[in-house]
C-alpha cells in the first residue's frame, strides 16, 4: 500500500518546503502536470519537475493530463522522474510512448477517466507498471470522490489478476481517510491524495493515517496486498 501526495494542494510557491513536510512518510510525490486543453486547468510542467527534482529525495509520481503525452512523456522521464503516467484519451500511440518512458528508465502508467472503460485496454497491460483509474474527473483538487469508478476498479484489478503480471492500481481524486477505504476494498494499493494530505495540519502524519486506513481494509477484504 502505497501514499502518492499530490502537490496540487500544496504552496506552489514553496514546493520543496512543503515536499519536505512528507519526506518521512510519503512513496512518492505526485505531480499533476495540467496544459489547460486535456483539462481546463494549467499547473506546472517540465522545468518546475526538473527543478524540484533536486530538492526532494521521493520519488517523482508525474501525472500527464496534457493534449500530447507521445511528445513530452520520455522527456519527464529522462528528466528523473520515477513514474510517468499518460492518460489513455490522449495518447497516439501508448504503446511507443509506453515504451519510451520505460527504455529512459522510469515506471509508465496508463491513466482513464471516469467515463473510460478499463477493457478496450486490457491488452495494453504487459507494457505498462501501473493503470491509473480516476475517481475524479481530472483538472482540480478538492472534488468530491466519484463512487461510480468503484465497479470498474473491481473489474480492472480483475484484468490485473487474470493478466499476472506485476501492474499497481492507483486511484486519483478525492481519496481521504473516508474514501481510501472503498478504494483498497476495490483493489487499489496506491492512493494519492491531495487535499486529505496537503489541507490537514500535520501533512506527514495524514500520510501515515491514510496509509494504515488503506492496510487495514485491505486486509479485511483480501484486495489489494496488504504491505
Ligand atoms: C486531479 C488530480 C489529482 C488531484 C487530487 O485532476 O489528478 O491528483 O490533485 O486532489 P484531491 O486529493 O484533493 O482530490
Ligand atoms: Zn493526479
Amino acid at each position: 500500500m502505497q501514499i502518492s501526495p499530490s502537490m496540487l494542494a500544496a504552496d506552489f510557491a514553496r514546493l520543496a518546503d512543503d515536499a519536505a513536510l512528507v519526506a518521512d512518510t510519503a512513496d512518492w510525490l505526485h505531480i499533476d502536470v495540467m496544459d489547460g486543453h486535456f483539462v481546463p486547468n494549467l499547473t506546472i510542467g517540465l522545468p518546475v519537475v526538473a527543478a524540484l527534482l533536486k530538492h526532494v529525495a521521493v520519488p517523482l509520481d508525474c501525472h500527464l493530463m496534457i493534449s500530447d503525452p507521445d511528445r513530452w512523456a520520455r522527456d519527464y522521464a529522462t528528466a528523473g522522474a520515477r513514474n510517468v503516467t499518460i492518460h489513455a484519451e490522449a495518447a497516439s500511440a501508448p504503446v511507443r510512448t509506453l515504451r519510451a518512458i520505460k527504455s529512459a528508465g522510469a515506471r509508465a502508467g496508463l491513466a482513464v477517466n471516469p467515463g473510460t472503460a478499463v477493457e478496450p485496454y486490457a491488452d495494453l497491460l504487459p507494457e505498462i507498471d501501473m493503470l491509473l483509474v480516476m475517481t475524479v474527473e481530472p483538472g482540480f483538487g478538492g472534488q468530491p470522490f466519484l463512487d461510480l469508478v468503484l465497479p470498474k476498479l473491481r473489474r480492472a484489478r480483475q484484468l490485473i489478476a487474470r493478466h499476472g503480471g506485476e501492474v499497481w492500481l492507483q486511484v486519483d481524486g478525492g481519496v481521504s481517510e473516508e474514501t481510501i477505504e472503498r478504494c483498497a476494498e476495490a483493489g487499489a494499493d496506491v492512493f494519492v491524495a491531495g487535499t486529505a494530505v496537503f489541507g490537514s495540519q500535520d501533512p506527514g502524519a495524514a500520510v501515515e493515517r491514510l496509509r494504515a486506513a488503506a492496510i487495514a481494509s485491505g486486509r479485511r477484504c483480501g484486495g489489494g496486498p496488504a504491505s
